[in-house]
């Protein structure tokens, strides 16, 4: 069976880092986040992909190309409008076997598919949705669902003490290929708001297994700095790049880092990295590849891309930087979150 993964949306909440590329393609600890995906679908055996795409698809296409480098085939459905998450399964059809997986590819997430597909196998119904739980599941569609797993219907953002269950659709599919007969291909359509709810109303087979796991959805800035954090907090397996240090801190090849520096854990700091002396990195810092950090600098909190130039003196907390950006010294700034358009690797 292929894996369709879901990258063309438009990313709108984590702007502006998303103004000039899918969201799939933002890196999570230094490699873009649909790498580590594919390559932890590979090691579960899956070799073929599709990928559906939209926003900037010459970025994902550009990086990927037939999949050749990561060991894999990836074929491409391409929407000349936003079709939503059903009308994008419903564009690629006929890339897609009988039976398949559908993904959205901005879920960071280590699960294993063999349990959900041994449940989509065992029911005999028409989808499996994969579903995970959250501490309060009041801003989702929470799910209820009868003995044997079947999805009776979605509640959408419950109160705490109405909701049915903490059960939150993941964003993650096992598909029959024929129910896509019931999703039209001329229009958006949102398999959450709109084909799931008819596929139940008409009883056509929709269960739901929990995925265990790390998944976290990092469709926000602070939801994509969190990832960072707990996965250097040592959720998910998700390989950390770099050589580990003690404590929590982990170095790429090629860097230079200055007399007097304190790196304060958990910390990563890609290849090729120069850090000037007495700079204070940590806690909760990622530097991407070639990042230069000027004498003085003090870093908490914050994702620079690869490619950013912090001069002496500077002081960021809360910060996202995206490619290539330079701050000036002695700038202080706070919860900036900056992309340079046009920009794509430095
Ligand atoms: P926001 O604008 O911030 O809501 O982000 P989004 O629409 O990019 O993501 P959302 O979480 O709503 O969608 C889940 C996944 O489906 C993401 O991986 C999106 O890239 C993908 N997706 C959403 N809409 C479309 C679409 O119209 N076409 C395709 N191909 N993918 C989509």
């Amino acid at each position: 069976m292929n894996v369709l993964l879901l990258a063309g949306g438009l990313g709108t909440r984590l702007r502006p880092m998303t103004e000039n590329m899918p969201k799939p393609m933002a890196p999570i600890l230094n490699r873009p986040w649909l790498e580590h995906l594919i390559l932890h679908l590979k090691e579960q055996g899956v070799h073929r992909f599709v990928i559906a795409l939209k926003h900037h698809p010459e970025k994902i296409k550009n990086h990927f190309g037939d999949g050749r480098r990561l060991g894999v085939s990836i074929q491409y459905a391409m929407e000349e409008k936003l079709l939503g998450t059903a009308g994008a399964i419903k564009n690629a059809e006929p890339l897609l076997d009988d039976q398949f997986i559908a993904m959205n590819a901005d879920i960071v997430h280590d699960i294993e598919l063999k349990p959900l597909l041994d449940f989509h196998r065992s029911h005999g119904g028409k989808v499996t949705i994969g579903l995970t739980e959250v501490e309060d599941p009041s801003a989702y569609g929470v799910v209820e669902q009868d003995d044997t797993g079947r999805i009776l219907r979605f509640v959408e953002k419950p109160r705490l003490d109405e909701a049915p269950s903490r059960r939150i659709n993941a964003g993650i599919y096992v598909m029959e290929k024929n129910v896509l007969a019931v999703i039209p291909s001329d229009r958006e359509v949102s398999i959450e708001r709109e084909t799931f709810p008819l596929l139940i109303r008409e009883n056509m087979g929709v269960f739901g297994t929990t995925i265990q796991g790390y998944w976290a959805d990092m469709g926000t800035k602070e939801r994509y700095r969190q990832v960072h954090w707990d996965l250097l907090n040592g959720s998910g397996r998700i390989r950390i790049p770099g050589q580990a240090q003690d404590q929590g801190i982990w170095i790429g090849k090629g860097c230079k880092i200055g007399a007097g520096v304190l790196l304060v854990p958990p910390v990563l700091i890609g290849d090729h990295v120069k850090i000037g002396a007495r700079a204070v990195i940590g806690p909760h810092v990622v530097l991407g590849d070639k990042c230069s950090i000027g004498p003085n600098v003090r870093l908490s909190e914050t994702i620079l891309w690869n490619g950013c130039r912090v001069n002496e003196g500077a002081y960021l907390n809360n910060c996202i930087f995206g490619y290539g950006l330079e701050l000036g010294p002695r700038h202080i700034l706070h919860e900036a979150v900056m992309n340079r358009l046009g920009v794509m690797q430095a």
